[in-house]
């Protein structure tokens, strides 16, 4: 019963078929995709918390997080490569484990994607309210900038700029090949700014103790910074529009996530060296003298954070803005100003590339019978599925209000994980059921690939707090609920209905920001 209920590739192909795309991505293009997609709130903001679970350890936490993205990523590449259509990891699982898993990884894929659009809104919500106070030298009241785990009680700007990117989907606004290329760009150069204005002055002081929390701490910090690798699926599912894959996907896939952790380690580096990244520990005691680091996103990591400004002996492990701070601590209080700005226009693109995402996935479920009609209903006038999109957005900003973005990000890798899991194993199981069907991309060394991807997604799952893990659980156990009461008995598939999505057209577009020169599928350039 757990793998019945396929839905068959060549229905599913078929769809593909009256959409295809034409190739025109080099591995140039692929890169500068990948770099687009993937570089966030993890680097702008998660350094803090993977500073204060790994302390200067973080360096080595983003080389793990980063080669199991390497992995999981060429996996994923041969299955959007072969089955380009809506849906993702859903779609891939439908047509491979069964109804059953694919309503998992879907359900799953609402932590991806909903709760990493919260995330990223809380990042952004750091450096614009940082920004602002030093900018006009004013204070606003953390009780209306943090949710309740963080000293404060709503995250007011999170929740607006949730708003502001919902409000913007539902008008059917598409990121412009320029506007991404723009933003792009920005992101690259606030970070070269960084490096070149805090490497030069490091001093090794900083990186010992290296790993005061050992293996462990830098296990729990590649759990978490793996957020920071996320969006690179974007470049996965291009696949339909890449020229000789077999070639270029893997230098796009792999060179994106090389250009990405050799910046996130000098970024690293730089904090490291000048501010220094030792956990914040209860009663500020050592840890080396028995001090206990602080859980990041706690109240107690909050309050005593208030204790050390009050003292004037910061910590980064304690800003919302940790790279804005880091500049004005080593006296480039002005650069660290038009970082905060850069952040506070190139992060809302990755909010809505996130939900896009999510109501891509939604509309997919629905269009298959598991979620209700009204989930895929598109608005008369800008031809977009508004009532998902508002859902979403209300789910995105209420998340954004009341969490920390640590936890945040540590639930969305939750869900990441498994379907990142789930599709690894569906690579192998296809090459053994299917092992004639055209592969554009084949995995290198899949035996090795695939179950290294599968071991890696596992390993960092469980590298997660107690805390996440239980919240996975129980949103699975919700999951399977919602299956069993309502989806099963209106799956189509379980009906005999083998839709080949003739109303394709209404499926919102590609979540993947177009290069110049790359066509736009499903639209034109906004
Ligand atoms: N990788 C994206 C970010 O860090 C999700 O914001």
């Amino acid at each position: 019963m757990i793998f019945g209920r396929v839905k068959p590739l060549d229905a599913i192909l078929a769809t593909a078929e009256k959409k295809s795309l034409h190739r025109s991505l080099g591995a140039f293009q692929l890169t500068m995709l990948g770099i687009g997609a993937v570089i966030g709130t993890g680097i702008f903001v998660l350094t803090a918390e993977a500073a204060q679970k790994a302390g200067p350890g973080m360096m080595l936490s983003f080389v793990i997080a980063g080669f199991v993205c390497a992995v999981a990523a060429l996996c994923y590449a041969e299955m959007a490569a072969m089955v380009p259509v809506s849906g993702s990891a859903y779609t891939y699982s439908y047509a491979v484990m069964g109804e059953l898993i694919a309503w998992m990884v879907g359900w799953a894929l609402i932590l991806e994607y909903a709760v990493a659009a919260g995330a990223v809104s809380v990042g952004w919500s750091g450096y614009v309210v940082g920004l602002i106070e030093h900018t006009f030298h004013m204070d606003i009241p953390n009780f209306l900038t943090r949710g309740p785990y963080d000293g404060g009680v709503v995250n007011l700007p999170a929740m607006l700029i949730a708003a502001l990117v919902t409000w913007l989907l539902v008008i059917g606004t598409k990121e412009s090949a320029t506007v991404n290329a723009v933003l792009v760009a920005i992101k690259v150069a606030a970070l070269t700014l960084f490096i070149i204005l805090s490497v030069p002055v490091m001093n090794m002081d900083g990186f010992s103790p290296f790993a005061p929390l050992g293996f462990a701490g830098i296990s729990a910090a590649a759990a978490s910074i793996f957020f920071a690798y996320v969006g690179f699926d974007a470049v996965s599912t291009a696949a339909e529009e890449t020229k000789n894959p077999q070639r270029n996907m893997p230098i796009g896939l792999i060179g994106s996530l090389a250009i990405c952790t050799i910046f996130y380690m000098l970024v690293a580096a730089g904090v490291i060296g000048t501010v220094g990244a030792q956990p914040v520990t209860a009663g500020n005691i050592p840890i080396a003298q028995g001090g206990i680091a602080l859980a990041p996103g706690s109240t107690e990591l909050s309050a005593q954070c208030a204790a050390l400004a009050k003292a004037g002996t910061e910590a980064v492990t304690c800003s919302k803005e940790a790279l804005a701070w880091t500049l004005r601590e080593i006296g480039w209080p002005q650069i660290g100003n038009l970082l905060g700005l850069a952040a506070g226009l190139a992060l809302p693109s990755v909010i809505l590339m996130m939900m896009f995402g999510q109501t891509r996935i939604f509309f997919v479920m629905s269009r298959d019978g598991l979620l209700p009609d009204f989930f895929s209903k598109v608005h008369p006038v800008y031809k977009t599925p508004h009532v998902i999109t508002i859902l979403t957005g209300i789910f995105v900003a209420l998340f954004a209000a009341f969490f920390p973005v640590g936890i945040l990000a540590d639930i969305s890798n939750s869900g990441t994980l498994f379907a990142f899991a789930a599709v690894s194993i569906a690579v192998i199981v296809l090459r053994r059921t299917d092992p004639t069907r055209k592969r554009p991309f084949r995995t290198p060394a899949i035996m090795v690939t695939a179950p290294i991807a599968i071991i890696g997604c596992m390993y960092l799952f469980w590298s997660l707090g107690s805390d996440t893990k239980l919240m996975f659980v129980a949103w699975a156990t919700v999951g399977l609920i919602v299956y069993f009461a309502y989806s099963r008995n209106r799956s189509h598939v379980g009906r005999g209905i083998v839709d080949v999505a003739e109303d394709d057209a209404a499926v919102p577009p590609q979540p993947v920001p177009p290069l110049p020169g790359a066509p736009t599928p499903g639209g034109k350039d906004a």
